[in-house]
């Protein structure tokens, strides 16, 4: 146990701060009071939050280094430098209708352990680097995880720099325009471990009345990109027996999804379009093509790779039925991520210690320290979240207890870590 096993964050700082950033691209909900966030990976918003937090990594004293990805990275000294640091941190960026928690929690949560140790001068024997990663989210350029991704060296560099977003700009471009295209080589920096704050994103604690989360992997995720080409014609006029309407095979590939995450043969499987735009997007015109997404989920890989050839063989069949042609281009893929059981009983015996009710469980979205766990040992603490842990959604909320409950963990886990022996 640490020396400073007493330590606890600032609440109110870490609430103010996650208040502070969530005016950054922030936006009404039209269906309550809250306010959600709009911070495209790389947009003006996205840049506007980045310096915000660079600007708190440089008044607490860090050490700031920004990669050729645009991560940003801010180290605390350790008392042997010779040893490898206890890296933390999430990413900025959000889903268009992002809620205020997503990502800036474990950001920001971050942030507040470094000011927490700067507060009581407390020295550490690692040093401590909290950083935010670029483009978690993958809705602009396509591929989740992309800056960890990047410098943990499952993508290769020029590869995530030529991606581009639907009005074709490069991922590179962006982060020039921005001011984020670092210096630092990809791929140099090792940590002995790495551990995430995230809010929990769905209903399983909140319903469970747990008040934290032991995270124990990550499901595997399998995005694509699905064309459909059909022919345009009248929508008055052309009898059914003649259309090649591909609005209807998309909706049937959405049907097909459905059923087959409900009827419970392809194991925890989750099957998602959320992208479906139809050309020429006019009232009476039949859709001749439709440019669409699918979103694939599964803790179970043997059963994501039984999913991905029964949705794209009954796709097939679809579109033979409408005489319309399918491509489908793989955009993202990770498979199922467990996290180290020494991290995970690292948490679960501070949340022991705290009187936390806590469970362990899997992840459902992915993350950054998903990537991080192909080079160091990796965990994650999960925050409940009210109104059922909704998330990419306005409505996302956790309470300023739950957060500094999470952060309070997140501190003591990097307090233990970055006291740990080993050689490096
Ligand atoms: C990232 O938030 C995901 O889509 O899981
Ligand atoms: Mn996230
Ligand atoms: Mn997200």
């Amino acid at each position: 146990m640490s020396a400073y096993r007493d330590l606890r964050i600032d609440a109110d700082r870490l609430y103010a701060s996650l208040d502070e950033l969530g005016k950054v691209g922030a936006f009404p909900d039209e269906f309550s009071d809250r306010e959600g966030v709009c911070r495209l990976a790389l947009s003006d918003a996205d840049a506007e939050g980045r310096r915000l937090v660079k600007g708190w990594y440089q008044a607490a004293g860090l050490d700031v280094g920004i990669d050729r990805i645009g991560n940003v990275y801010a180290t605390r000294a350790g008392m042997d430098m010779s040893l490898r640091p206890v890296m933390t941190g999430s990413h900025l960026d959000s889903v268009p209708t992002g809620g205020r928690f997503d990502g800036a929690l474990g950001v920001l949560a971050g942030l507040e352990v470094v000011r927490t140790l700067n507060d009581h001068a407390a020295e550490t024997r690692r040093a401590v680097t909290t950083a935010f990663f670029t483009d978690e989210e993958g809705c602009r350029f396509g591929t989740d995880m992309l800056g960890s991704a990047v410098a943990t060296g499952r993508i290769d560099l020029e590869q995530a720099w030529s991606l581009t977003d639907r009005a074709g700009k490069t991922l590179r471009e962006e982060l020039e325009r921005i001011g984020f295209l670092g210096e630092e080589p990809v791929g140099e920096r090792t940590p002995h471990a790495f551990v995430e704050c995230h809010v929990e994103q769905g209903p399983l604690l909140i319903r469970g009345d747990q008040e934290m989360g032991v995270v124990t992997g990550v499901q595997g995720i399998s995005w694509w990109e699905v064309t459909i080409t059909g022919r345009a014609a009248h929508a008055g006029t052309t009898p059914t027996s003649y259309r090649n309407d591909a609005g209807l095979v998309a909706a049937l590939i959405n049907v097909r999804l459905r059923e087959m995450a409900d009827c419970g043969e392809y194991g925890e499987m989750r099957g998602t379009m959320g992208v479906v735009c139809p050309e020429p997007g006019a009232i009476n015109v039949i859709p001749g093509r439709v440019e669409a997404t699918v979103d694939l989920r599964n803790p179970d890989d043997a059963q994501m790779e039984r999913v991905e050839v029964a949705i794209q063989s009954d796709a097939a069949k679809f579109a033979e039925q409408h005489g319309v042609e399918l491509t489908w281009r793989q955009t993202a893929k990770t498979a199922m991520v467990p996290f180290d059981e020494s991290v995970q009983k690292v948490i679960a015996g501070i949340a022991e210690d705290f009187g936390l009710r806590y469970t362990r469980l899997i992840a459902g979205a992915g993350h950054d320290a998903q990537e991080w766990a192909a080079v160091c040992k990796a965990g994650m603490v999960f925050v409940p979240g009210e109104d059922d842990g909704i998330s990419h959604n306005p409505r996302e909320f956790s309470t300023k207890e739950q957060c500094a409950a999470g952060a309070n963990v997140l501190l003591q886990a990097v307090l233990a870590l970055a006291d740990e022996d080993g050689f490096r």
